[in-house]
């Protein structure tokens, strides 16, 4: 059979434009990485966001060296947590899930854009070269308020972020010859132990304890005062580890008058 020569350039030309095609389409759809939400992704109920143990206190963890990830609610109007604090040059991966109905998780001037799906939760990998603040806006129409619905990613610097969370407490009043007991707790988030020392003070007496905190886990530590030796009267205190402090006051009230703790009814 004779073709011509013509017809056989044609012939040609189309063979290299479907292969072309093929291999556009190919690359499109798997060579990108680029991924949609499907059956197979992460899936919550809205209604149980509260019981669930990454979404019920949105928060960003450790989950590897030079790995966070940060779970996010969207809500009508906010986001949670806000602010969203994150260390630069990590590789951060959020978790993004609406308790509600379709908001946007969009951070302006990068790529960072996702729909915020109830049921659904989108994740997407990110790392910020430059500390600093970047507004978070919901870009999807969600209601009345839906303009304001706006968050905040605070980028700190590396040697500056932690996990790091303390809470304290004494009772309110204490009676004279019992002890005035100041408890703290000292929640380290990160994988690496945490070094460091807790300061306290109460009612002009000062204490130092030098703790080291595991990896994920807390640390109570407490001190203890004679309310002898402060009298009656109300007493300040103050609690600190590296940036963070808490305080309070305690009152050491004559014989009969303090609550009882513990809660016992009549
Ligand atoms: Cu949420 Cu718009």
């Amino acid at each position: 059979m004779r073709i011509h020569q013509y017809e056989k350039i044609w012939i040609v030309g189309a063979m290299i434009l479907i292969v072309g095609f093929i291999v556009t389409i190919t690359y499109g759809s798997v060579g990108l990485g680029i991924t949609m939400i499907g059956d197979e992704e992460e899936t919550i109920a809205p209604d149980e966001l509260n019981d669930d143990e990454q979404f019920g206190e949105p928060r960003v963890e450790q989950v590897g060296e030079n790995e966070y990830a940060a779970y996010v609610v969207a809500q009508t109007f906010i986001f949670q947590p806000d602010p969203i604090e994150i260390p630069a040059n990590n590789e951060i991966t959020f978790h993004v899930t609406s308790r509600d109905v379709i908001h946007g998780f969009y951070v302006p001037g990068t790529n960072i854009n996702a729909m915020a799906i109830p049921g659904q939760v989108a994740k997407l990998t990110v790392e910020f070269d430059e500390p600093g603040e970047y507004g978070l806006i919901c870009h999807e129409y969600c209601g009345s308020a839906h303009h304001t619905m706006e968050g905040l990613i605070v980028v700190q610097p590396e040697d500056e972020f932690d996990l790091t969370e303390l809470s304290a407490e004494t009772p309110d009043t204490v009676a004279p010859g019992d002890e005035v007991q100041l408890n703290a707790t000292v929640e380290n988030g990160q994988l690496e132990p945490l070094e460091t020392t807790v300061n306290a003070e109460i009612g002009g007496q000062t204490f130092q304890r030098d703790v080291t905190v595991d990896g994920n886990s807390s640390q109570n530590v407490t001190f203890t005062v004679e309310s002898d030796q402060l009298g009656e009267g109300e007493y300040d205190w103050s609690v600190s580890v590296d940036d963070y402090e808490e305080t309070g006051s305690v009152e050491v009230v004559p014989n009969g008058t303090a609550e009882t703790e513990g809660g016992e009814g009549p």
